[in-house]
C-alpha cells in the first residue's frame, strides 16, 4: 500500500497532452531559443509494435483499427506521443523492418483510409503518431531491388550495392553484425549485393542521389500526412566506407563501428534536414547504433541541423559482451547516466529507455521478475526511467511490468537473427550450444514481441483466433491490463503517476543532474535541479533492505514512493528491497 492518494497527491487528474499541432509547417527551426523548450523534449513517447499489440479481425495479427481501439488506453496512461514500429507493407522476414513498399500499409495492418482514421483519432485525443523510418535498406521483394536484380545497365542498379565476388569468395570481408558475410551472391548477374543485416535486407546506396530523393519523397508523403516525425532505423550506416576495404582484426570485433562511420553520414542527414524536416515541426530520434556516446552531439546539436535525439547503445551493451549475457554492477548504470547527464554540447537532447522490440523485457532483465520482487522493482525502475535526463521512452506492456518468455527450446524463438547467429557462433565457431541458450534466452529480442497481455482469457485478450502470431506469455493470467486497472497500487497506475509527477516538475525534464551517492552499490539516489525547484530520487536497486542515511532527506518531503513509508529521523530511512521514493527539497 502507497501512502498518498494517487489523486491529491499529484493535485487532480493526469495532465493529457493539450491541444496538439501536427505536421505544420515551422517557421524557424534552427531558433536557439525557441529550441530550448519545444514538445518533444517535453513529451512521453510510448512504442507500440502493431503485430503484438491488439487484433481486430482475429486472423492472429495485430492491426491499425486494433491500434485505434486502444489508443485511448494509452492517452490515459499519459503518454502524449507514439512510436509505431513499421507498418508498411513488407514480406516480414524482419516484421516489417523489410519494406517493400513505403507508401502503402501492411495490408495484414489494414488499408491506408484505416490509417488516416488513426491519425484523426490520435489527434482528436492529443496524441501524436510518429513513424518507423527505414532506409539503410529495403525488403529484396521492392521492385526497386527487383529491378536492381534484373539488370547490370538499368537505371536501378545503383539503388543497391554491388561489388564483384573475389575468386569465389565475397567482395570483401565484411560481417553482418547478425552473423555470417554482409555479402550475398546473385548468380543472374555474377555480382554480390551488400546487406548489413539479413540477406533479405539489402542496402540501399546513399551516395547515388536519385535514392536520396526517394527517401525524402517517401519523408515528405508521411509527413504531409500529419505525422509528428520518425525513428530511425539503422541511420547511422547509411554511408559506406568508399573503399570497401577489408576490415582489420581489431575492426571486424565490432563491425557496427566501421558501418557507422562512413564519411557523408552528416552531410546526408543534415541535407535530409535542409530538403525535408526544417519544413515541418517534427521531430526525429535516431538509432545511433555502431556510435560512441562521445560523438552523439553531432547528430543532435541542434545548431548542426540534424537529428533531434538518439538512442545510444551503452544501455543496450550493459548486460553483453559480444552474444553473451553477462552480469551488470548498478556503477554501470550510474557511470551512462552520469555521462547523459552532462551537457556534451550547448543544446543537445537524450533519450532515456529500457526496452524496446529489440530488447529484452525491463523488469526482467533490471529488476526482479520473481513473483516477490516484479511488480516492485518494475516501479524501481520505472522511477529511474521518467527521473533521468531525456525523453522517456516506453515499450508497450513495460507499464504492465510484462516479463521475458519461457522458452524451452530454439523452436521457441521467431527471431530472424536466431538461425544466422545460431549457424555462425554455434556451428563454426564452436560456441558452446547451453550457454548460447542461456544468454539468447535472457537477451533474445523475441521476449518483448509476445502479444500484449490486455486480459486473463485464452490468448491474453490480444486475439480470439485460436492462435496469434506469436506465442503469449502464460503469465498474463496473472499480468495483464485489465487485473492492472483494477487494481490502484499496480505498475500502470504507478506509470501513470510518475508520467504525471514529470508534467508537473519541469525540473524532471529540464533540470540539471548530480549523482548523489556514485559509489553505493545499491542505492541509486540522484537530484534534478532548475532554478528553485531540487528532486531527490532514491531508489533501492537491490533485493535487500537496509537504513539509508543521507543529510539530504533531513528536510525533504515525499512526493512519490512504491511503497509504504515508514518514515525514519534526522535523515536516516529504511530502505526495503526496490522501494523507490522521489521528494522534493
Ligand atoms: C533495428 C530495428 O529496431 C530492428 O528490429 C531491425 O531488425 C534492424 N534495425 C534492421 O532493420
Ligand atoms: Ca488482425
Amino acid at each position: 500500500m502507497r501512502m498518498l492518494k494517487r489523486r491529491s497527491l499529484l493535485g487532480g487528474a493526469v495532465a493529457g497532452a493539450g491541444t496538439v499541432m501536427i505536421g505544420r509547417p515551422a517557421a524557424a527551426r534552427g531558433d536557439q531559443s525557441a529550441a530550448r523548450r519545444t514538445w518533444w523534449k517535453e513529451a512521453v513517447i510510448y512504442e507500440v509494435y502493431p503485430r503484438s499489440f491488439k487484433d481486430s479481425n482475429n486472423d492472429g495479427i495485430g492491426d491499425l483499427p486494433g491500434i485505434i481501439d486502444k489508443l485511448s488506453y494509452i492517452r490515459d496512461l499519459g503518454a502524449d506521443t507514439i512510436w509505431l514500429a513499421p507498418i508498411f507493407a513488407s514480406p516480414n522476414r524482419d516484421n516489417g523492418y523489410d519494406i517493400s513498399d513505403y507508401k502503402a500499409i501492411m495490408p495484414e495492418f489494414g488499408t491506408m483510409s484505416d490509417f488516416d482514421r488513426l491519425m484523426e483519432k490520435a489527434s482528436s485525443l492529443g496524441l501524436r503518431i510518429i513513424l518507423d523510418l527505414v532506409v539503410n535498406h529495403t525488403s529484396d521483394q521492392h521492385p526497386w531491388f527487383q529491378k536492381s536484380r534484373a539488370s547490370k545497365d538499368g537505371p536501378y542498379r545503383d539503388y543497391y550495392i554491388w561489388r564483384e565476388p573475389k575468386g569465389g569468395l565475397p567482395p570483401n570481408n565484411w560481417p553482418s553484425p547478425w552473423g555470417g558475410s554482409a555479402w550475398t551472391f546473385d548468380a543472374a548477374s555474377d555480382s554480390s549485393y551488400l546487406h548489413l543485416f539479413s540477406p533479405y535486407q539489402p542496402d540501399l546506396n546513399w551516395d547515388n542521389p536519385a535514392v536520396r530523393d526517394e527517401v525524402f519523397s517517401i519523408m515528405k508523403f508521411w509527413l504531409d500526412k500529419g505525422v509528428a516525425g520518425f525513428r530511425m532505423d539503422a541511420i547511422t550506416m547509411i554511408s559506406k566506407m568508399p573503399s570497401f576495404r577489408d576490415m582489420t582484426v581489431e575492426e571486424l570485433k565490432a563491425p557496427e563501428y566501421v558501418y557507422a562511420a562512413g564519411p557523408h553520414l552528416h552531410a546526408y542527414l543534415r541535407e535530409m534536414n535542409d530538403r525535408v524536416l526544417s519544413h515541418y515541426d517534427v521531430m526525429t530520434v535516431g538509432e545511433a547504433y555502431g556510435m560512441h556516446a562521445q560523438d552523439i552531439p553531432l547528430f543532435t546539436d541542434s545548431g548542426r541541423r540534424e537529428l533531434d535525439m538518439v538512442f545510444a547503445f551503452d544501455i543496450v551493451h550493459v548486460d553483453r559482451q559480444g552474444w553473451r549475457k553477462i552480469a551488470w554492477p548498478l556503477s554501470k548504470l550510474k557511470d551512462i547516466y552520469a555521462a547523459a547527464g552532462r551537457p556534451q554540447s550547448p543544446d543537445s537532447w537524450n533519450t532515456v529507455f529500457l526496452d524496446n522490440h529489440d530488447q529484452p523485457r525491463a523488469v526482467s532483465r533490471f529488476g526482479n521478475d520473481t513473483a516477490f520482487f516484479r511488480e516492485a522493482s518494475a516501479k524501481a525502475i520505472a522511477t529511474m526511467l521518467l527521473t533521468q535526463c531525456g525523453t522517456p521512452f516506453i515499450y508497450q506492456g513495460e507499464e504492465l511490468g510484462m516479463t521475458n518468455l519461457p522458452f524451452e527450446g530454439l523452436e521457441d524463438f521467431e527471431d530472424v537473427q536466431v538461425p544466422t547467429a545460431w549457424e555462425t557462433l554455434v556451428k563454426r565457431q564452436g560456441v558452446d550450444p547451453e550457454a548460447f541458450f542461456e544468454s539468447l534466452k535472457g537477451l533474445g529480442r523475441d521476449n518483448a514481441r509476445s502479444p500484449m497481455q490486455w486480459d486473463a482469457s485464452k490468448n491474453a485478450g490480444f486475439t480470439t483466433a485460436d492462435k496469434p502470431w506469436y506465442r503469449v506469455n502464460p503469465n498474463h493470467i496473472q499480468i495483464n491490463a485489465r487485473e492492472c486497472l483494477n487494481n490502484p497500487d499496480s505498475v500502470y497506475y504507478y506509470f501513470r503517476d510518475l508520467i504525471a509527477l514529470r508534467r508537473k516538475h519541469p525540473a524532471l525534464v529540464h533540470g540539471s543532474y548530480q549523482d548523489l551517492d556514485p559509489d553505493h552499490s545499491a542505492v541509486f539516489f540522484y537530484c534534478r535541479e532548475s532554478g528553485k525547484s531540487r528532486l531527490f530520487i532514491l531508489i533501492n536497486m537491490s533485493d535487500r533492505g537496509f537504513t539509508y542515511d543521507s543529510p539530504h532527506l533531513a528536510q525533504a518531503s515525499l512526493l512519490i514512493s512504491n511503497m509504504a513509508h515508514r518514515g525514519g529521523t534526522r535523515g536516516v530511512t529504511w530502505l526495503a528491497p526496490w522501494e523507490a521514493r522521489v521528494y522534493t527539497a
